[in-house]
Formats: structure tokens, sequence, C-alpha cells
């Protein structure tokens, strides 16, 4: 079987991370997007200790000239692109909607939404002429629900939702196939370092009782990544221990 090559945004920590351990495990070709040159080449060290090829490609989404830069030096590396998980994104600062800052509130949009579009754009056209390719974008549950205090954050997962769901209207007969998750909140490394009572008070509130583990959105992720996953395209798939039902 042909080699595949990945492109992973915010592949440094969290969920990135995970998802770059599991593809790894299969021999995936895989380059590492960050801004964070540390963590991103940790992750490469980790993956080429699982026996992979991978990449370091320091970026920050939100500059278009720094996607194209990312996309381009995989396909100077990798020949071609088949996978990518548009993932990269931040939260906020946790106040009310109208006392968020313009600054803070474009900054934001710049990354969450402008950078994922910015990165469909140019890894769409280059699968294009490859023949096709899957994608995952990193939506989340406040992509489905407003979440008081994350007024930009909600605002900019749902519209990955849109873009989400307009594209694969657009690609699915031409075998790109796109899909977004929906996680809900997760113990990734920013929030373990809350408080334990803030953290008890957050699994509280999942119908499960408790939050999310990292790999188990990346088990979703990779599956939505492979061919298991042939016929889901343009959904929005929840992650979430049933928050969203709610
Ligand atoms: N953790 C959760 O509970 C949760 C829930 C729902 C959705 N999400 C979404 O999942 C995605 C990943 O989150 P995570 O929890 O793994 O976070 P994380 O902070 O652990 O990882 C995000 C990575 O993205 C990188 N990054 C941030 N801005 C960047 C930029 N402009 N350019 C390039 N890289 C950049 C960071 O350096 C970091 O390595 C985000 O889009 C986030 O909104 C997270």
């Amino acid at each position: 079987m042909q080699t595949k090559t990945a492109i992973i945004t915010g592949g440094g920590s969290g969920f990135g991370r995970e998802v770059a351990l599991q593809l790894a495990k299969k021999g995936t070709n895989i380059s590492i997007v960050d801004l964070s040159k540390e963590n991103g080449e940790e992750t490469v060290r980790l993956c080429k200790d699982l026996g992979c090829d991978a990449i370091f490609i320091q970026a920050d989404v939100s500059k278009v000239e720094d996607v194209k830069k990312y996309v381009d030096q995989t396909v100077a590396t990798f020949g071609k692109i088949d996978l990518f998980f548009n993932n990269a994104g931040i939260s906020g600062s946790g106040v009310r909607t109208i006392e968020c800052s313009v600054e803070e509130f474009n900054t934001i949009v710049d990354i969450n939404l402008k950078g994922v579009f910015y990165g469909l754009k140019f890894v769409v056209s280059e699968m294009l002429k490859t023949g096709g390719g899957v994608i995952v974008n990193t939506a989340s549950l406040g992509g489905l629900v407003g979440i008081p205090t994350l007024g930009a954050y909600s605002a900019t997962k749902h519209a990955v939702i849109g873009l989400t769901k307009a594209i694969a209207g657009e690609y699915g007969r031409e075998n790109i196939r796109i899909n977004a998750i929906a996680p809900g909140t997760n113990e990734t490394p920013m929030v373990k370092a809350y408080p334990k009572e803030a953290i008890e008070k957050m699994a509280e509130a999942v119908p499960m009782g408790r939050l999310g583990q990292p790999h188990e959105v990346a088990n979703v992720v990779s599956f939505l990544l492979s061919d298991e996953s042939s016929y889901i395209h343009g959904a929005v798939i929840s992650i979430d221990g049933g928050a969203v039902a709610l």
C-alpha cells in the first residue's frame, strides 16, 4: 500500500499531537504545523520514534503566506497531501461578549476561522491535483451551542461548521471527503491546569459525568481520516459525553 501523507495544524499539543501519534503508528508521513517550535519538534520526535517520517513546519495559521508555506513544504518533502487535520485554534479570555476587546475578537477570528479557510484553500487545491483526500476540521461543542463568555470562540466554531458543510457540497464528487468534529471539554494541558473544583463543576454538567480525554477525540479523527469512514461526508461529529444533548 502507498504511504499516505498528513498535515496536522496545532500538532504540537493536545488533539493535534494525539492524532499525530495515532497516524504515526500507521506509518503515515506527517507534517506537524505549529507556532511553537519546541512543542512541534517534540511531536516530530515522538512520531519518528514510532517509525514514521515526520517534519516540523513553524507557521502561524492566521497568516496566509505561512499557510501557503506549510502546504508547499509538505508537497516538496512528501510529494502530495492525502490527509489534513485542520485543527489549530484558541479559545478566549472568558469574558462576556461585549467586554471582549476588538483586538482579541479579531485574533480569534483570524486563527479559528480565517486559518481554517486558508488551510482548506491551499490543501484542497493540492488534493485536486492528485485525485482526492480526506479532511477533518476542528469545530467544537461551542460550534453547535453558544458558550457564554466565549462569544468570539462560539462564533468562529459555528463558522467552521458552515464552511465544512459548504465545501463538502462542492468537492465530494472529486473524491475529497470533508467532516468536522465538535469536541466537548477535554483534559488537554490547558484544561488540566484549571483548579480541581472548576474541573469537577465542568464534569458534573456532562451527562457522562466526566470530561473527555484527548485520545478519545483522536480515535474519532483517525477513523474519519481512514477509509473505514468512506461514506461519512459533510458531517459534524460530536465527541462530548452527551453534552450537546442537553
Ligand atoms: N480542549 C478542548 O476541550 C477543546 C474542545 C473543543 C474544541 N477544541 C479545539 O480543538 C483544537 C485543538 O485544541 P487543543 O485542546 O488540542 O489545544 P492545545 O492548546 O493543546 O493545542 C493547540 C495547538 O495549536 C497551536 N496554535 C495556536 N495558535 C496557532 C496558530 N496561530 N498557528 C499555528 N498553531 C497555533 C498551539 O501552539 C498548540 O500547540 C482547537 O481548535 C480548539 O478550539 C478544544
